[in-house]
């Protein structure tokens, strides 16, 4: 097919320079840019890629134009780069290497990285024994419960299930749910039983043997 705006050579070249730009996009160490880009990368994927979808659906009525358009280096790139290309017509592995926009089987799985912060619940020793305190940061319910010199902090939410756990019981660190008798670890968030289900559990400091801070990671 005719070159329009770009030769393939430059069409090539744009995306290796995009490619090296996510590179450096993915070290963008504060957060909520991060976030930002992120999101801003997912949405434009979806309006690229609902319409692509819609004409190679189209062209499957026309294989001799599907074939032709297929057959263009650049028409090419783009329908792998978004997993519509069925039959690899022009595959050139060393292109397939240089090129690598958002890999296919990463762009919808793109998890959007989590905030962090650090936050200061008081002094350590307000925190009876073998309690468990209901807590809420950014809309993470958690639990702080101290158990001997430990402070631990876990998810306020049994695995599965939406219901809180905060009036269950703790007995030798083990985590009872007061609605049907799940059990947690409360220092790794495993189960005890041989089911898989396990709840967040999150970092907690005890500043100068003081300050008890847990580190609250939220979307
Ligand atoms: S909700 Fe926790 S065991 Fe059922």
């Amino acid at each position: 097919m005719k070159e329009i705006y770009f030769s393939n050579t430059e069409y090539n070249d744009i995306l290796n320079q995009l490619n090296q730009l996510m590179q450096e996009a993915d070290q963008i160490a504060v957060a909520d840019h991060k976030v930002l880009l992120y999101q801003i990368l997912q949405l434009f994927d979806s309006i690229h890629r609902e319409p692509l979808a819609r004409i190679q659906e189209a062209l499957q009525k026309n294989p001799d134009l599907k074939r032709e358009i297929e057959s263009d280096a650049a028409v090419e790139k783009l329908m792998s780069l978004y997993d519509l290309l069925e039959v690899n017509v022009n595959s050139n592995s060393q292109d397939e290497k240089q090129v690598a926009f958002i890999p296919e089987d990463q762009v919808m799985m793109m998890q959007v990285p989590k905030k962090k912060d650090w936050l200061e619940l008081g002094d350590v020793s307000d925190f009876e024994q073998n309690k468990l305190y209901p807590k809420n940061y950014q809309k993470v319910n958690f639990i702080i419960s101290k158990i001997g010199t430990d402070v631990f902090a876990i998810q306020n939410q049994c695995d599965g299930s939406f219901l809180p756990i905060d009036q269950g019981k703790i007995e030798n660190h083990v985590l009872i749910c007061p609605w049907h008798g799940c059990q947690y670890d409360i220092r790794t968030g495993k189960a005890v039983d041989e089911s898989n289900k396990k709840i967040e559990i999150f970092p907690v400091e005890i500043e100068d043997g003081k300050l008890l801070k847990v580190e609250i990671a939220y979307e």
